[in-house]
């Protein structure tokens, strides 16, 4: 089979952590790009990838998102010695991992990345890229995605307000693949809250604002870490089992 371009880019690495990231408690990042335009459906099978069901009628940015994911999962899942793939389930969208693992998957305009690590280590595990707001959205999305108190902990400035904004969406969208999967309980924007950034760690703190379930309580405060490209936002968030 001649070589496809549908893939490209792809770097396996451990996420930036601004501690000690135990070695003995191993992380992989795998990011990657692919481009919806070189996608053709073969790619499922060259890449050994079984596509589900539920994207037969899915429009070809969609297939091509979801098996840039699982390209991601199954090259992380191998940095740690797994020869298995992040599944499918019929109804929902969180993906099984192989029973010895935990991970989390994103994707976003071009851009997809899985996070991978033991599930004797880490309990829940979700990673979001988000594609920088522009100002103009930023100020009509904030009240979605901000209670009123956090809006008055961002910067005024335009610009900043826009980046601090799109930090905050992905850290909820990490927030919520991590606990959903281990929660089953829904939540949204308005259900956590920003309590503190620092961006030279470039780290940031959540609080949930409503419970889950026992385990996570209203109150419960969560770090989340981030890095930043020109483009594009990365957040991550992990649950230590
Ligand atoms: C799931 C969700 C968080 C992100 O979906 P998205 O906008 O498509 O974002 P991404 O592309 O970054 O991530 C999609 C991937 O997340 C994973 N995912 C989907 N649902 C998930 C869930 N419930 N739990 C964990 N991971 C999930 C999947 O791997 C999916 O990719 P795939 O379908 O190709 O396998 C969002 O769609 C959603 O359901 N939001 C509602 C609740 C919310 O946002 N709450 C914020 C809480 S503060």
């Amino acid at each position: 089979m001649p070589a496809s371009s549908f893939i490209s880019a792809l770097t396996i690495d451990a996420p930036a952590w601004p501690e000690w990231l135990p070695p003995e408690s191993p992380l992989v990042l795998v990011r990657c790009h692919f481009s919806v335009e070189a996608y053709h459906d073969d790619e499922f099978a060259r890449h050994d990838i079984p596509q589900p069901l539920r994207l037969q009628r899915a429009v070809t940015k969609r297939r091509s998102e979801f098996l840039a994911g699982r390209i991601c999962a199954r090259q992380a899942l191998a940095k740690l010695g797994i020869d298995g793939q992040a599944g499918s389930k019929a109804e929902r969208r969180d993906p099984i991992w192989p029973k010895e693992c935990t991970g989390t998957i994103t994707h976003s305009h071009g851009v997809a990345a899985a996070l991978v690590g033991y599930a004797r280590h880490w309990q829940g595990l979700g990673i979001d890229i988000e594609h920088w707001i522009n100002t103009e959205s930023a100020r009509h999305l904030s009240s979605a995605i901000l209670q009123p108190h956090e809006q008055q902990l961002l910067d005024e400035d335009d610009i900043r307000f826009a980046q601090q904004l799109t930090l905050l969406f992905s850290a909820k969208e990490s927030l919520f693949k991590a606990l959903n999967p281990l929660t089953g309980t829904s939540f949204y924007f308005h259900d956590a809250s920003l309590v503190h950034l620092n961006e030279g760690a470039q780290t940031l703190t959540l609080r949930l604002d409503c419970t889950l379930n026992e385990q996570w309580p209203a109150g419960t405060t969560l770090i989340c870490h981030y890095s930043y490209s020109p483009a594009y936002i990365t957040t991550w968030l992990t649950i230590p089992a």
